[in-house]
């Protein structure tokens, strides 16, 4: 059974996802055992308290020094013996050691198709303004591991999703994480417990 940690920043509804899929037996071989928010006033950590799963807060502002941050996140995930790290919200960049110690093991949830609107400053309600701007008839969502290239990590899944006359940033990213994102997390989630996943040549591989 492989240990699953949740790294989150603000509302948690992708944490909930995963506490849903693990509720419904959905997350094959592995189990959500902490939840680490960079917010201590997320309300993804009282979705943890509500499901009874262990939680932690560490905050970039903190640390005088990105290194020592890096540092400190590497050592909490490692204290936390975490097979898996899931960024479902996380808003805070993640450095080289943590990225270096936890290779092809940290998969986050991105609100787009990447390569479209992604990489830094592509965050939340920016990515969905941006889709809109440029008049996209077609946006969705990506779970991809993590490596030292922002949002450039082996593509894991994607769905698409149709953009609508009138559509608001608002609108269009509840129809994303409703149609896209809460589907597909819990799902690479559960390929990646079951060692479904495997990476060549930056590539996800994908056995079912
Ligand atoms: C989600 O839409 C997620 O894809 C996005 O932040 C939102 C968090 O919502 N992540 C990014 O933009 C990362 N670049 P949640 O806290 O309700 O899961």
């Amino acid at each position: 059974m492989k240990n699953i940690v949740v790294l989150v920043s603000g509302g948690g509804t992708n944490l909930q996802a995963l506490i849903d899929a693990q509720n419904s037996g959905l997350i094959e071989n592995g189990k959500i055992t902490c939840v680490i928010s960079s917010n201590p006033n997320a309300y993804a950590l009282t979705r943890a308290k509500d499901n009874d799963i262990d939680s932690a807060v560490i905050s970039r502002k903190d640390f005088d020094d990105f290194n020592e941050y890096d540092k400190a996140l590497t050592q909490l995930l490692k204290d936390k013996n975490a097979d898996l790290v899931v960024l479902a919200g996380f808003l805070t960049i993640l450095g080289h050691e943590v990225i270096s110690a936890f290779e092809n093991r940290i998969i986050n949830i991105h609100p787009a198709l990447i390569p479209s609107f992604c990489g830094e400053g592509f965050y939340g309600l920016k990515v969905h303004e941006a889709a809109l701007k440029k008049g996209v008839k077609l946006s969705g969502a990506t779970a991809h591991f993590v490596t030292e290239e922002c949002d450039g990590g082996p593509i894991i899944l994607q769905k698409a999703v149709e953009v609508k006359n009138g559509d608001t940033p608002e609108v269009l990213q509840k129809r994303i994480m409703e149609q896209a994102e809460w589907k597909i997390l819990p799902r690479a989630v559960s390929l990646f417990c079951q060692d479904k996943i495997q990476v060549i040549d930056n590539h996800a591989v994908i056995s079912e």
